[in-house]
């Protein structure tokens, strides 16, 4: 029998129907929370509020009225009204009459409809002003902002406050940037891989041109301006020439042209021996006039490209990387030249101030990378352009668990500055570990440099704010990628998240940063929220406490994957990354009196916190002081004990993660859930490597048994007889 029988065709019809009714019975019973989330929409997902919360907002304005027409505006227009669509769950037309609506546009153009209306403060490029106001008699809600980009994060801000469950009834919040320049960074290399990336390939770069779909590209542009980041730059510092190719430059436009649409500016990182490499010069010293005149065109011809192209970014003479040093030129020489090129077309130059020699002699003990940075670029203070900024990472080595704050900071008075962040875990677990790094990059932009015995907070000193600089800001190396969740774990994007936070207003906690964040990541359960803002506060120090103590350093493998603990591959190279651990001691000498003189790059104030050991921060003890293993720490105990006991205590910690984070089951949906425990279950695995590999070296160096008796069997082999210092 066929099923071209008339009879038959009428069951299967049938059987397919009650099929296709009880799957749609199962999918819309289950709850909310069961729904997979791939993390693809990261804090953006607008999930469906419930109806209590849905309730706060049954008399917000119906409809969405643009007053002006950019692209920029469009897009503030077409997102507010995707997201009220999808939390509220109806729709909000588009109109013309100023009543009962959303009203989005720049300061001059909703005046028209109310010359009365005044923002509490005069608003800066990108700030905005939410406020509820009559239009006529009928509630309306304002966002306004001096240009279309701050429109843009208004309605952003807007959204936020209506995914965690804000009233917007009577709105008057007005915000303003702490500092205008607030970009992310990107080491894509043009053939599609990533430097220091853990999240996927490249979403700009595959095979050494742009990708044809750049999909990812505007939605990456989309989560950048939700969190107020205006500047992206896309391929690594360690910068290709190739990337200023001809005919390289019309493929860029088209990044230019995915990122626009949400107010990000297109910016790129050079290599500074381009004229001569690709550019057919016989020189690339920056004071010849033929090697300016060929900046001159190039950026020229960029603009032609991209008219909003926001600068450069120059890494040199570092890390093997061309410089001005093969002319005998100065940093301030070489960014000048790229800078006279971006001056007239309004673009910036970042300069690196990441410069060290990596051939350091180890066996001299004054001998010191982390002077590298102030002895670069101090003495050069005032001498670079008002266009350029000096790139300065938050801490003096490079990116390291625990570091001080750079000196660098207070030791630019007539330059421009920016902090660079690293979002990216490249020291710290590589997002294969928890560590929520707003609380470490808060302790360096809180960190009161003292300049002139005046309070100086590094956040002010970049900011532009302490020298009355035209420029300054912040500078955050992302590194997301194709992976479906960006950075390659879902609870890693807090730390992007928190960077655009705190570029915005680092005058923000930790703690408001991961609650908001936590909210809008997985909704507003109590429960949910409670835990995963805890796991992130504590994540850091838990980390600091199974890795790299007292300011030692990471302890990882810094010759290779700079993930594993390799604590000897700090040690007699010329990297620098030195902790001069021997049968006696463990630390760096940097102080003043009798070690490499770093502390003298410090304000006074500072150095006086620094330099005498029994004042130093027990945190940051080993960062600068060499000590003996038994030396007694503020806290009480010696170092080697603390180092035991730090060491388990963390990965016990880490241990612990697990059970609060199996308190969530059902809480949240199926695949996070699963996917975050799997984590933190090879997390905890980690820990331990750790603890046992840090606890046995120290035991062997220092023949100094744990006071608790915990070291395993295997540890407690004779000790070295010694280690050169
Ligand atoms: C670190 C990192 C490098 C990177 C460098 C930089 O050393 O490991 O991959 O190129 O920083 O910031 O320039």
């Amino acid at each position: 029998m066929t099923s071209k029988h008339p009879d038959c065709r009428g069951l299967k019809r049938v059987c397919l129907r009650i099929l296709l009714l009880a799957a749609w019975v199962c999918f819309f019973s289950l709850p909310k929370n069961a729904w997979g989330e791939s993390g693809a929409e990261a804090w953006l997902r607008y999930a469906p509020l419930n109806e209590p919360a849905a309730k706060l907002y049954e008399n917000a304005p119906a409809k969405i009225v643009l007053r002006g027409d950019s692209p920029v505006l469009r897009t503030a227009g077409q997102e507010l009204a995707r997201g009220l669509e999808q939390m509220l769950g109806r729709s909000f037309g588009s109109g013309s009459i100023a009543q009962d609506a959303f009203l989005l546009g720049k300061l001059s153009d909703v005046r028209t409809l109310d010359s009365k209306l005044k923002p509490p403060q005069v608003l800066k490029p990108d700030g905005f002003w939410l406020k509820t106001v009559r239009i006529h008699g009928a509630p309306s809600v304002i966002i306004t902002a001096a240009n279309d980009r701050g429109v843009l994060y208004g309605a952003f801000a807007l959204l936020s406050k209506i995914a965690r469950g804000e009233s917007i009834a009577s709105l008057d919040d007005l915000q303003q940037p702490y500092a205008a320049i607030r970009w992310v960074n990107q080491w894509d290399n043009l053939d599609g891989r990533i430097e220091r990336g853990y999240g996927g390939a490249s979403i700009f770069f595959e095979a050494g041109k742009v990708r044809s779909d750049l999909t990812r590209t505007g939605q990456y542009a989309r989560l950048l301006a939700s969190v107020g980041i205006n500047g992206c730059t896309v391929n690594n510092v360690n910068a290709a020439p190739e990337v200023l190719d001809d005919n390289f430059i019309p493929q860029l436009a088209r990044i230019a042209e995915a990122l626009r649409p949400w107010g990000v500016q297109l910016s790129i990182s050079v290599d500074l021996s381009s004229p001569k490499v690709i550019g057919g010069l016989q020189t690339f010293d920056p004071l010849d006039p033929l090697v300016a005149e060929w900046w001159r065109k190039k950026i020229d011809e960029i603009y032609r490209r991209i008219p909003d192209f926001a600068g450069v970014v120059i890494k040199a003479d570092s890390e093997g990387r061309s410089g001005p040093s093969a002319y005998g030129r100065t940093h301030a020489d070489a960014a000048n030249v790229v800078a006279r090129a971006l001056k007239p077309h309004g673009g910036v130059v970042f300069y690196r101030a990441f410069v060290y020699n990596h051939h350091l002699d180890w066996h001299n003990l004054k001998n010191d990378r982390a002077k590298a940075a102030y002895d670069n670029f101090h003495p050069l203070d005032g001498e670079f352009d008002d266009n350029a900024i000096v790139q300065i990472k938050n801490g003096p080595i490079d990116f390291q668990v625990r570091e001080p704050a750079s000196p660098l900071f207070a030791g630019l008075h007539r330059t421009n500055e920016a902090i660079e962040l690293q979002i990216t875990q490249e020291y710290t677990g590589q997002q294969k570990h928890l560590c929520f790094l707003v609380p470490m990059w808060k302790e360096a932009l809180d960190f009161d440099m003292r300049v002139g015995d005046q309070r100086t907070p590094v956040k002010d000193l970049v900011s532009g704010r302490v020298f009355h600089r035209p420029l300054g800001g912040f500078a955050g190396v992302a590194n997301v990628g194709m992976d479906a969740n960006w950075l390659g774990s879902p609870l890693a994007m807090a730390n992007l998240y928190g960077f655009g936070r705190l570029a915005w207003n680092p005058n923000l906690t930790s703690e408001q940063i991961v609650d908001e964040w936590t909210r809008l990541m997985f909704g507003s359960d109590p429960v949910v929220v409670r835990t995963i803002n805890d796991l992130q506060l504590r994540s850091w120090r838990v980390y600091e406490n199974y890795t790299g103590p007292l300011g030692a350093g990471t302890l990882t493998n810094i010759t290779g994957n700079h993930y594993d603990p390799a604590p000897e591959s700090s040690e007699n190279n010329g990297w620098g990354q030195w902790h001069r651990a021997d049968h006696e001691g463990i630390g760096m000498d940097r102080t003043v009196a009798t070690g490499t003189g770093f502390i003298g790059q410090y304000p006074p104030a500072v150095q006086k916190i620094y330099e005498p050991l029994a004042a130093c921060p027990d945190e940051l003890l080993l960062f600068f002081h060499h000590v003996p293993y038994s030396h007694v720490l503020q806290s009480g105990k010696t170092v080697i004990q603390h180092i035991y006991d730090s060491h388990y205590e963390g990965a016990e910690q880490a241990q612990d993660f697990i059970g609060e984070w199996k308190n969530l089951a059902g809480h949240i949906d199926e695949e996070r859930y699963r996917d975050i425990l799997a984590r933190f279950e090879f997390q905890a695995g980690e820990a331990v490597r750790w603890r046992d590999t840090i606890c046995h070296w120290i035991y062997q160096l220092s023949g100094i048994a744990d006071q608790k008796g915990r070291l395993p069997k295997a540890s407690q082999t004779a000790p070295l007889s010694n280690s050169k210092r």
